[in-house]
């Protein structure tokens, strides 16, 4: 989100209250039911693991008492704040996505993020999303067609969009933009096919005002992620896509805070000719899913 001072400093906490409550009540629903009954040699596996990279940090950085009570207040600020759902997103979800995307066929995905809203409103493409009035930013239409990985055209497949306003701000969790304003669920065509009218999101920053945008200036590290779209798409009987698109000539491609943006998945917009009007054309690729999988898609992006 951008950095307006007032906006920011309601929002990082009322954005990480709502992420985290959402979280809480399984948007991982979209990838599968919440593990129970971990296998406890994994446990020690993974959380060794971890454990050990931060001790090996603190013996390899001679950390100081004085920087551990620092950690001991930085995380305890990340819980009041809600921000869980933020900082992991942020600097851990990318490395997830990668593990995942290993044995995955079909279209590049990438991060969700924390920002995901469900039930929102469901359309029939062709589409234009809720938006105000005076929406402010570049018309734009994104068009394509969700087929399998065999080529089939996938009737009933959905498009689930979800971007910040050309602000900066996401519906949701900023107090600018009404309830739903920019979200919507797409119906495809019998084709698979769908067109939905928007207007061109803008770069912003995590919000600035609370411990993961404060330990990310700290650092030195840029907090901007470029423009993007986020995208859910799904299908009968196929694994849903998770996705994001940029825009190329975005000065924070290549220097994401989230690291999300990947180079397949740049448009590049091009004018309509009908006032400043631009389109993109995408379709998606979307590889079937079995057993449970299977069972789960089944409800997801559906009436
Ligand atoms: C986002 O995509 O909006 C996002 C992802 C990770 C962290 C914060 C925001
Ligand atoms: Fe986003």
């Amino acid at each position: 989100m951008t950095s307006t001072q007032d906006q920011s400093v309601s929002d990082a906490v009322t954005a990480g209250a709502h992420a985290t409550e959402i979280a809480r009540s399984g948007a991982s629903n979209l990838r599968g039911p919440a593990a129970g009954g971990a296998d406890p040699q994994r446990v020690a596996t993974v959380v060794g693991a971890a454990l050990e990279g931060i001790r090996s940090a603190i013996r390899d950085h001679q950390v100081t008492y004085e920087e551990f009570d620092a950690f001991k207040q930085w995380l305890i600020a990340v819980s009041d704040t809600g921000e869980w759902p933020l900082f992991l997103d942020v600097y851990l979800e990318f490395e997830v996505e990668k593990v995942a995307a290993a044995t995955q066929q079909g279209s590049v995905g990438t991060i969700l993020g924390p920002f995901w809203l469900d039930g929102q409103v469901r359309l029939d493409s062709p589409a234009t999303l809720p938006m105000r009035d005076d929406e402010p930013g570049t018309p734009m239409i994104l068009a394509g067609q969700v087929t399998a990985t065999d080529g089939t055209p996938l009737a009933g497949a959905t498009v689930d969009i979800w971007h910040t306003d050309a602000d900066g701000w996401y519906s949701g969790f900023a107090a600018a933009p009404p309830a739903g304003n920019l979200r919507g669920v797409v119906r495809c065509d019998d084709e698979g096919r769908f067109e939905i009218h928007t207007r061109k999101p803008a770069p912003y920053t995590i919000p600035l005002d609370g411990p993961t945008g404060q330990m990310t200036q700290a650092a030195g590290w840029s907090p901007w992620r470029p423009a993007h779209l986020h995208l859910l798409v799904a299908a009968p009987g196929h694994r849903t896509l998770t996705s994001q698109l940029f825009f190329t000539g975005d000065p924070y491609l290549g220097h994401d805070v989230a690291s999300a943006d990947k180079p397949e998945l740049t448009l590049d917009p091009q004018p309509t000719g009908n006032g400043d009007e631009v389109r993109s054309d995408r379709d998606f690729v979307l590889e079937p899913e079995s057993g449970d999988a299977a069972e789960r898609s089944s409800t997801i992006g559906r009436d």
